[in-house]
C-alpha cells in the first residue's frame, strides 16, 4: 500500500477538486463508483435509521441515505474536508433534504459515543487514510451492536497481469495528487478480522484493473 498523503495535500487537493470531484470520481472509475455507492446504502440503510456516511465528502451516499431513512430517520455526514462538505450542503438543498446533518470532523476520532449509529457507511473514504484499519474500527465503535457498516474500497485486481498493470498505474498517478485524490488501493479486512464483527458481504465489483471491494460487516450483538 502507497503511504497516504500528508494532511496538507490531501486537503489541499480536495479543495481544489471538491467542486469538480463528482465528475471526476465518475469519470475515472467509468461509473462503477455509483454501484459501490448504492449497494452499500441498500444492503443496509432501512427507514427511520440514524446514519453516518464518515468521509462523505460531496455527499452521494449520503443523499441516498437520506432518501430510505426519511423524515423519521436521520443521516450525519462527516468530513474532513469543508470544500467537500460545501458542495454536499448545495447538492442537499437544490433536492430539498433537510434531514442530513453536516459535520467537519476526522474519522480517526468520530465526535460521537459508543453504540450510536443504526449504520455506519463508508464510500471510498478509507481509500486515502494512512491507516484505514485504524478508522475501520473507529466506525465500528459509534455502530450500535448487530447494526451494519458498509464500506466500498479501491483493491488490487486477484488477476497477477492485472495487478502488476495497477501497481504500475498507480504509481504513476500517484506522482499527481490532483488525479489520484490520494486515493489507493487498501484493504481493511486484516483489522475487521482481528474484531468480533461478522463479514456479512465480500464482493469485489467494477473495472478489472481498478476493482472496489463492497464489505458489509455486522457488529456483534
Ligand atoms: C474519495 S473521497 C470519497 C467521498 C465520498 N464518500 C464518495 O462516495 O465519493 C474521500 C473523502 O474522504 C475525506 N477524508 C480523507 N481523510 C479523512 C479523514 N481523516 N476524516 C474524514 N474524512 C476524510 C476526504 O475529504 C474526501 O471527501
Amino acid at each position: 500500500m502507497l503511504k497516504a498523503l500528508d494532511h496538507h495535500t490531501l486537503l489541499k487537493t480536495y479543495r481544489k477538486k471538491a467542486k469538480h470531484y463528482d465528475f471526476y470520481h465518475r469519470t475515472v472509475t467509468i461509473g462503477s463508483d455509483q454501484k459501490g455507492r448504492e449497494m452499500i446504502v441498500e444492503k443496509t440503510v432501512k427507514p427511520g435509521d440514524i446514519v453516518l456516511d464518515a468521509g462523505g465528502g460531496t455527499g452521494t451516499s449520503a443523499l441516498m441515505a437520506a432518501h430510505v431513512v426519511g423524515n423519521n430517520g436521520k443521516v450525519v455526514l462527516l468530513d474532513l474536508s469543508t470544500y467537500m462538505l460545501d458542495v454536499a450542503k448545495k447538492k442537499a438543498k437544490e433536492a430539498s433534504f433537510d434531514n442530513i446533518e453536516f459535520i467537519e470532523g476526522d474519522m480517526y476520532e468520530l465526535p460521537f459515543e459508543d453504540n450510536h449509529f443504526d449504520v455506519v457507511l463508508s464510500s471510498y473514504s478509507t481509500c486515502p487514510l494512512q491507516d484505514p484499519g485504524k478508522a475501520t474500527l473507529e466506525m465500528l465503535r459509534v455502530l450500535k451492536p448487530g447494526a451494519l457498516l458498509g464500506i466500498a474500497h479501491s483493491t488490487v485486481p486477484d488477476n497477477k497481469l492485472m495487478k502488476w498493470i495497477a501497481r504500475k498505474v498507480e504509481r504513476l498517478i500517484w506522482l499527481f495528487p490532483a488525479l489520484s485524490l490520494g486515493c489507493r488501493a487498501v484493504e481493511v479486512l486484516p483489522a475487521l478480522k482481528k474484531t468480533t464483527a461478522t463479514i456479512r458481504l465480500n464482493k469485489k465489483i467494477g473495472f478489472p484493473l481498478w476493482p472496489f471491494r463492497i464489505l458489509i460487516v455486522q457488529k456483534l450483538k
